[in-house]
């Protein structure tokens, strides 16, 4: 059995200070409850702070982007030693958002991925095709190009320590959710792209988020697929009760 993991993208949100009052909502609302891991990945600002309210919980923090080298002369960037020194316990790499502002590609995603595991840091890969590309009948396609490209070279016990969000870009932010069937479709396609990069133990032990437009009027549904093993939240995680919500339909799906 996949333990279900529901992950909250803060994306550019939440100040310190807001920060700490959302981690302290989520804490209180959240209890004791282990069935689900929970994960809150805030802009890197607030990550310190983040790290120090979740602890006593299991609540793990994570990183929206990380760089694949070490260290060096690249402005702006942090790299996985950086956030394993803040207690980040995951990194989301290859959001669309990533991938269409600030030209993250395959190969970067797959230098990240590598540079994570390395470090020790779980890392969270996200594909997912654009409405042209769904209309076009492209959708085979380009999930077996960014599964194939971002995950490359991984070995079976790699693999199995990656997390896939699976966001088609056309519900991120958009308040239009993939029906559970569309979405269970694109999942099923992922772990069959898994058992060829590798075997069926390791593919079935991959778990497979859902993300865009996620909220708690449809969680539940969607959590009820047979390979939507998770959800990667944006909008719906920065208000607790919702993002719980979320957390608890895990729990009992
Ligand atoms: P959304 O974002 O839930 O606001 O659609 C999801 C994501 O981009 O990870």
């Amino acid at each position: 059995m996949r333990k279900k993991i529901i992950a909250g993208n803060w994306k550019m949100n939440k100040t310190v200070a807001e920060a700490k009052s959302l981690v302290d909502g989520i804490k209180l609302e959240l209890g004791d409850s282990t069935k689900v891991d929970v994960v809150v990945c805030p802009p890197y600002t607030a990550i310190s702070a983040a790290s120090e309210q979740v602890e006593g919980s299991q609540i793990a923090v994570g990183a929206q982007n990380m760089h694949f080298e070490a260290s060096g002369a690249y402005t702006g960037e942090v790299s996985a030693e950086m956030l394993r020194e803040q207690y980040v316990r995951y990194v989301i790499l290859g959001h669309s958002e990533r991938r269409q502002y600030f030209a993250e590609s395959d190969e970067s995603v797959n230098k990240k991925t590598i540079a994570a595991l390395a470090a020790g840091l779980i890392p969270i890969v996200c594909v997912g095709e654009t409405l042209e590309e769904r209309d076009a009948g492209q959708i085979e396609d380009v999930i077996t190009t960014q599964i194939n490209e971002g995950l490359k070279g991984l070995d079976a016990d790699q693999l199995k320590k990656v997390v896939i969000a699976y966001e088609p870009v056309w519900a991120i932010g958009t308040g239009r959710t993939a029906t559970p069937e569309q979405a269970q479709e694109v999942h099923a396609l992922i772990r069959g792209l898994l058992v060829k990069l590798s075997d069926e133990g390791t593919a079935g032990a991959v778990r497979i988020q859902y993300g865009g437009s996620m909220k708690p009027a449809n969680a539940a549904e969607l959590l009820a697929q047979p390979d939507i093993d998770g959800g990667l939240i944006g909008g719906a995680a920065l208000d607790a009760s919702s993002f719980i919500e979320i957390v608890k339909a895990a729990a009992n799906s």
